[in-house]
């Protein structure tokens, strides 16, 4: 039950009625025995700035996550933002401390890393491809780099993305070599999918698979289909795989560290 003890928390997006962060947190909540609330927030870009505002004055708001299309807005209107957020310029969670302050950050990046940590795979030293340059990308370009990849060949259908992309990446993380380059998967040892190709049937592949060796690990973040075509025509050269699900349920545990949700509230039965 809801009661005046309830912590508040909230997503904001536009359009709201398919966010799924509330049926995602709120069994988390549940499971870690906190006394806590996650509803929508449906919000035009034009008032979001007083939505914020409003936010900052609510003692009982613990924070909130953020959405289309209003990650870019949110990084502005924060009191702080985190190093991947000031990088990324864009914040997903943001986080309400007890003075009203609002401190956003990005957990994309951080959580398609996890994902593959959790899977076993490690970075380090790694020459990784990575397909697209948009928002998705992005953050994991940063992140990858960070996670101790060697090398980082980013390729984009605009390519002017790209390029942009691997400078701002090398300015951040000096000692990885990073290029733009074309789709080529050859030589490298872990190709991304952070472009939208593969959401719909007859996309065309993000990568040329035809280049594709057995040794080469290939990862996904779409999430549905679950198999795409890229990891479809991966399989059939025998290279090992990795689903895009992940990265989103390794957000949702950064996301609740990052809002204040206790691991394990105290005396709760678990
Ligand atoms: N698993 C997760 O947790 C998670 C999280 C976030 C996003 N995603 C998924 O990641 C994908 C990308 O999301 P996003 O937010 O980064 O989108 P975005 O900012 O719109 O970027 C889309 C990317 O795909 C490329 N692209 C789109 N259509 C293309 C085409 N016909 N041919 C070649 N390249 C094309 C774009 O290239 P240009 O720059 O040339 O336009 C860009 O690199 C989506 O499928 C989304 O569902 C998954």
């Amino acid at each position: 039950v809801i009661t005046g003890k309830t912590r508040l928390f909230g997503i904001t997006a536009d359009p709201i009625e398919h966010v799924r962060a509330p049926q995602v947190f709120n069994p988390v909540f549940a499971e870690r025995g906190f006394d806590a609330v996650l509803v929508p927030f449906h919000v035009a870009p034009d008032g979001l700035e007083a939505l914020m505002d409003g936010f900052r004055r609510i003692r009982n708001l613990g924070g909130f996550v953020v959405t289309v299309p209003h990650k870019l807005r949110t990084a502005e209107l924060c009191d702080e933002v985190g190093p991947a957020g000031r990088l990324i310029g864009s914040v997903n969670a943001v986080r309400r401390d007890p003075d009203g302050r609002l401190i956003g950050e990005m957990f994309d990046g951080k959580g398609f890393v996890a994902g593959l940590e959790q899977a076993g795979y490690d970075l380090r030293g790694r020459d990784v491809l990575l397909a697209g340059a948009g928002g998705a990308g992005r953050a994991i370009a940063f992140a990858v780099a960070e996670a101790g990849a060697r090398r980082l060949t980013i390729a984009n259908r605009t390519a002017s993305r790209a390029e942009e992309l691997a400078r701002a990446v090398l300015r951040a993380t000096p000692g990885v070599e990073v290029l733009a380059g074309p789709a080529d998967p050859a030589g490298h040892d872990l190709v991304i999918n952070a472009t939208s190709l593969g959401l719909k049937p007859n996309d065309p592949l993000p990568i040329d698979a035809g280049r594709l060796e057995p040794a080469t690990a290939v990862a996904e973040i779409i999430m549905e289909p679950e198999t795409t075509a890229l990891l479809v025509a991966a399989q059939e050269r025998g290279c090992p795989i990795f689903y895009g699900r992940p990265m989103l349920a390794c957000q949702v545990d950064l996301i609740a560290d990052f809002i204040g949700v206790p691991k394990k509230a105290r005396g709760a039965s678990l």
